[in-house]
């Protein structure tokens, strides 16, 4: 379960008023991963951090593409649920109070609308809020190749302010499986807000193997 920072691990960060709740913006976009949107919203289920889910149409679509959930399923994990049309829900306002939004996985077509100033839908402008408002922002932009207009974008969102984070898996710590390798991005994602979720194997510093027959040699290690 995710557990908060105390005030005092989180002190160089601006402290929100005592009796707002802890909240994240969870967007989910067309791009491939839906599992990450899906392994965040479980992670933070339960847990005393309010999700505010907004999925775009192509995201609702992705996820029965590539996952065994159904739309309807995910959207049972957050707390509170806007359609991408309603520029009227609270994430469209920077009276809204949160702690940043987060965006898993995020498109090409979302990071361009999103570096270009364009809120045509509610991902884009909460997106665009957490921005002007100074708030964090993660995305996880997913695509491959990169082509030179989609570096640009990234550029762009990164130097006003989000942080751009592609799904990239780490192999330091030795993930067994795709669950673990999702779950280990999504707990670093979630590090990001100061959220200690339990999902990172966390690297210790230890030692490399001596030489080439130490690493091949599992027994001695
Ligand atoms: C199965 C599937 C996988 C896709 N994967 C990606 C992807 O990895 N990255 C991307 O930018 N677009 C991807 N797309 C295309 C987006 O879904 C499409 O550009 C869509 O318009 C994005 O809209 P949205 O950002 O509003 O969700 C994929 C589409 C499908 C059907």
């Amino acid at each position: 379960m995710a557990r908060p920072r105390s005030s005092d691990e989180r002190r160089s960060e601006p402290e929100p008023p005592a009796d707002v709740p802890r909240r994240l913006v969870v967007a989910m976009t067309g791009a491939s991963g839906a599992i990450y949107g899906i392994r965040l919203l479980e992670a933070l289920h339960d847990s005393p951090v309010e999700t505010h889910l907004i999925m775009s149409e192509w995201a609702r679509r992705t996820i029965v593409w590539e996952t065994d959930y159904r739309a309807t399923t995910v959207a049972k994990l957050a707390d509170h649920v806007y359609p991408e049309e309603a520029m009227d829900a609270p994430p469209g306002s920077g009276s809204f109070l949160t702690d940043g939004m987060v965006i898993a996985p995020c498109s090409m077509k979302s990071l361009a609308a999103i570096a270009s100033g364009l809120s045509g839908n509610l991902i884009h402008r909460a997106a665009d809020v957490a921005l002007k408002e100074k708030r964090r922002l993660v995305m996880l932009v997913r695509e491959a190749p990169l082509s030179v207009i989609h570096i640009e974008n990234m550029l762009r969102v990164a130097r006003a302010g989000a942080i751009v984070s592609p799904p990239v898996p780490a192999f330091y710590a030795r993930p067994r499986s795709l669950d673990e390798m999702v779950d280990h991005t999504i707990g670093r994602l979630l590090d990001q807000f100061g959220i200690d979720s339990g999902l990172v194997q966390r690297w210790g510093g230890s030692q490399p193997p001596a030489d080439d027959s130490a690493a091949g040699d599992a027994s001695s290690t």
